[in-house]
């Protein structure tokens, strides 16, 4: 493993004042102690960076008889952070917030508190439920100290896998959920992969002011799209794990950060992917490397080799920005985002993973319509005469409807993005199969809630409008793009067949 170079270690900690600078070896993370420290081995001798505290997992509520009912409060936080004190966002002063653990056909109620000095509300990402009422809608705007009572009812088919919440609020996304603001939405598997056990990555990213406080991103930071010094998991920096050798753990890895991609690695270990963003493949798809933007989540399967393993991040070039403001938008590499530490007696390998059924493929059926969407960055366009972040032209208006489609119908989407940056494409409520990328065809039905959009390249989907009508909202989740305008929004009229 190639040794990480003290300034990369500088660029990816980010830790200032705090890191503690250790001879010529590189930063030292400093851990003040704290409960539940790893056994195994303390530092990773690979790139001089001392291992963090265990891996901790969010705290987690099950649904109970077909409900999951809680509240949820949105507010300021403090967290140890790389052995500082922080003071971020969180929900119920977690960070991230509680996972929240349902089975398709339940209902979640969850009563959201307002404690910002801000507007918020509240998205379930991925979940397959009405965008309408006190469900999951983006136009619900919650003031401070208000609250609000959200009632979603998942459909008894809802796909199992691994989604998330967090704020939505156009013009605030991104500042709330840099700050601290998400969690994730676990939908049990019906057909359970037999593991060791399962573990939960949220991967975010922040930076911190000399005082602790979230830094807040200037105009350049947002238009790039704004990415954090530090690369937390589960707010923790480097944790450790334990794993002996042959077990196979599950992990369930979400890239909550603003605009960060992460093309993650944990060389010297097996990985298959079991599936991305929302259920399953039919067979586990042996993997390397994992690319995930923002807002995508990966079901992993880790078969664990003796030795050290790192999981990193390598570097991703997501574009540049055109025109006089210039810079390159580049996901840095982060060196050791978890380090884990395999030792101990060997155990017997798991058993082969079942087969799932293959998933739906709309590719070869019928479409309803087709449409192009054309995502773009350009003068002018935007209030004040800024750079416009659009959506056929135009930018975010929460009363206009941009794409009115039939109400059970499936249609075809070309996607373009005429623009030298990366765009993440992401559709509420309905997943979208990814057709082709660039005009190269998809190898398998692969079912997705954000779809990846090149610079200067294009995706084409179908989507089936099934279940549900009602109006909600399409956007780059490059958050800050988002908030800068690039959303649009997309009504499904009309009866809906066969009620459940
Ligand atoms: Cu994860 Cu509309 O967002
Ligand atoms: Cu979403
Ligand atoms: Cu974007």
């Amino acid at each position: 493993m190639k040794p990480i170079t003290r300034r990369t270690a500088l660029t990816m900690g980010g830790l200032g004042v705090a890191g503690t600078v250790v001879g010529g070896a590189g930063l030292l993370w400093t851990s003040q102690g704290g409960p539940g420290r790893a056994a195994g081995p303390a530092g990773n001798p690979a790139d001089g960076l001392a291992t963090g505290d265990a891996l901790r997992q969010p705290a987690e509520l099950r649904s109970v008889d077909g409900v999951l009912e809680l509240r949820l409060d949105a507010a300021a936080a403090t967290a140890r952070i790389g052995g500082r004190t922080a003071t971020t966002l969180g929900y119920n002063g977690g960070l991230p917030g509680p996972t929240l653990r349902l089975r398709a056909g339940d209902r979640l109620r969850v009563s959201l508190h307002n404690g910002l000095n801000e507007p918020t509300n509240l998205h379930t990402h991925g979940l397959h439920v009405s965008p309408e009422g006190n469900a999951d809608n983006p136009f619900v705007m919650i003031e401070p100290g208000d609250s609000f009572d959200y009632d979603y009812r998942l459909p008894a088919d809802h796909p199992p896998g691994l989604y998330w919440y967090h704020p939505h609020h156009h013009g605030v996304v991104a500042d709330q959920v840099f700050g601290g603001l998400y969690g994730a939405i676990l939908i049990d598997d019906p057909d359970p992969v037999e593991v060791a056990r399962e573990r939960l990555l949220i991967i975010s990213d922040l930076t911190l002011d000399g005082s602790g406080r979230v830094a807040s991103a200037g105009r350049a930071e947002r238009m790039a799209g704004r990415e954090g010094e530090l690369v937390l998991v589960n707010g923790q920096l480097n944790p450790a794990l334990g794993i002996r050798p042959g077990e196979r753990e599950r992990w369930r890895i979400v890239n909550a950060c603003v605009s960060r991609y992460l093309r993650l690695r944990l060389d010297g270990q097996t990985l298959q992917l079991l599936g991305l963003d929302s259920g399953r493949f039919e067979a586990p798809r042996d993997v390397e490397e994992l690319l995930l933007a923002p807002g995508n989540r990966a079901d992993l399967l880790v078969t664990a080799a003796e030795g050290t393993a790192v999981l990193r991040a390598l570097p991703y070039d997501r574009g540049r920005m055109g025109g006089m403001m210039g810079g390159p938008a580049r996901s840095t590499a982060t060196g050791s985002l978890a380090t884990v530490a395999v030792s101990g007696d060997a155990v017997a390998a798991a058993s082969a993973v079942p087969r799932r059924p293959a998933a739906r493929d709309l590719r070869g059926g019928p479409v309803t319509a087709r449409r192009e969407l054309t995502l773009a960055m350009g003068m002018g366009g935007g209030m004040g005469g800024g750079m416009g972040f659009t959506i056929n032209g135009e930018t975010f208006d929460g009363g206009r409807v941009d794409t009115t489609v039939q109400a059970g119908s499936v249609e075809e989407w070309l996607l373009t993005n005429t623009s030298p940056m990366d765009h993440p494409f992401h559709l509420h409520v309905w997943p979208m199969q990814l057709v082709e990328t660039n005009g190269r065809p998809a190898d398998s039905a692969a079912w997705q809630d954000v779809v990846n959009l090149p610079a200067r390249g294009s995706a084409r989907v179908r989507i089936a409008f099934e279940d549900f009508a009602g109006r909600t909202v399409y956007h780059c989740h490059i958050l800050d793009h988002e908030d800068l305008g690039m959303m649009g929004v997309v009504e499904a009229r009309g009866a809906l067949t066969a009620p459940e």
